[in-house]
């Protein structure tokens, strides 16, 4: 009886200890700060998107640096095993803008999708030439997750215009893209069986919104976004609906209005599922529009649950990707 129970301590203790010392080793994500690569570069990943390819997250985004030829756009890629410490791989996608753009291209807001049956890494951008008046989408495709991606095409999805754009991937494995279509709002559209085009339109939600990105969590779907300000900071809004296609619920603050966002734009929300629970990551940019290079990131997880949403005031904080548990 004895020798029992102190082996059921000992268990209790070794179990303990286990995820004490777990709590201990787990990295800190900090919102705001300059975040180092493994060169010690900072991240430049702007705008970007997230794609989870066996147990490693790559994060894919402008690459804004200060050395880069100005006279093209370039996509970077990062990995990580716990969402913390990013390894640079490479500049993935390099471009110069097509002869009838005029001077400039405009590449922005790049987003991976993995396609099962082809094996192809699929990229969707926004495409546009410096006056944002072509408003279209870009489409890269590559055979390995770091690259290099071949550029494909350009088109306005389903003929609108699309700017801003977004990456959703259900839970049943069904990609999206969210695009921003300045006329009428905020397009979900599904993309063809192998990823190559936008098919149809599955919802047009009449709220002037940018920075689109979406999560189903526990039979709902919720959408963010920002308004159109540019650069600028302003308060990001949710609602939320039983089906992607609507009805969605009418828009509300995802943070205190006047902290506008804590002067972080949406890029994406990242669901992180662990054994005891779910944390959604709010992944933003905090711009610096006259120096890029050095704009920072806001993650910080998602208060998410019954319809709500919030974005708590940003701190240094740790998740475990095990679990599922984020603590700040
Ligand atoms: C923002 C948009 C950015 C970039 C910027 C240019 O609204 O979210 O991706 O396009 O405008 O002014």
């Amino acid at each position: 009886m004895k020798t029992r129970f102190a082996r059921r301590l000992a268990i209790a203790c070794f179990f303990a200890a286990a995820s004490f010392l777990r709590a201990a080793d787990l990295p800190l994500i900090q919102p705001g700060a300059v975040w180092p690569d493994d060169r010690g570069q900072h991240v430049q990943a702007h705008g970007g998107g997230i794609l989870k390819f066996g147990d490693t997250f790559y994060w894919f985004g402008e690459d804004r640096g200060q050395n880069l030829d100005r006279g093209s756009c370039h996509v970077s890629c990062y990995a990580s095993t716990n969402l913390a410490d990013w390894k640079f791989c490479a500049d993935v996608l390099n471009m110069v803008a097509p002869t009838n753009f005029g001077r400039r291209l405009v590449l922005e807001r790049p987003k991976v999708f993995y396609n099962a049956p082809t094996k192809k890494f699929v990229m969707y951008f926004h495409m546009d030439d410096g006056r944002y008046k072509v408003a279209s989408v870009g489409v890269a495709v590559s055979d390995s997750v770091a690259g290099d991606y071949q550029f494909l095409k350009y088109f306005r999805p389903l003929d609108h215009e699309s700017r801003d754009i977004g990456q959703f991937v259900d839970d049943d494995g069904t990609a999206y893209l969210i695009f921003e279509d300045r006329p009428f709002g905020f397009r979900i559209a599904k993309l063809s069986d192998d990823y190559l085009t936008v098919e149809k339109e599955i919802c047009l939600i009449p709220q002037h919104m940018e920075g689109g990105a979406l999560v189903h969590l526990n039979g709902l779907y919720y959408v963010i976004g920002s308004a159109l300000t540019g650069w600028n900071p302003n308060p990001n809004k949710y609602a939320t609906a039983k089906s992607l296609a609507g009805p969605w619920s009418e828009f509300k603050d995802i943070a205190p209005p006047e902290t506008n966002t804590y002067g972080a734009q949406s890029t994406l929300m990242l669901k992180v599922v662990g054994t005891k629970t779910t944390t959604v990551i709010f992944m933003g940019d905090l711009w610096k529009p006259r120096t890029q290079w050095d704009s920072r990131y806001l993650w910080m997880p998602l208060q998410i649950g019954d319809g709500k949403l919030w974005l708590p005031e940003p701190k240094p904080w740790t998740l475990d990707l095990q679990t599922g548990e984020s603590k700040f």
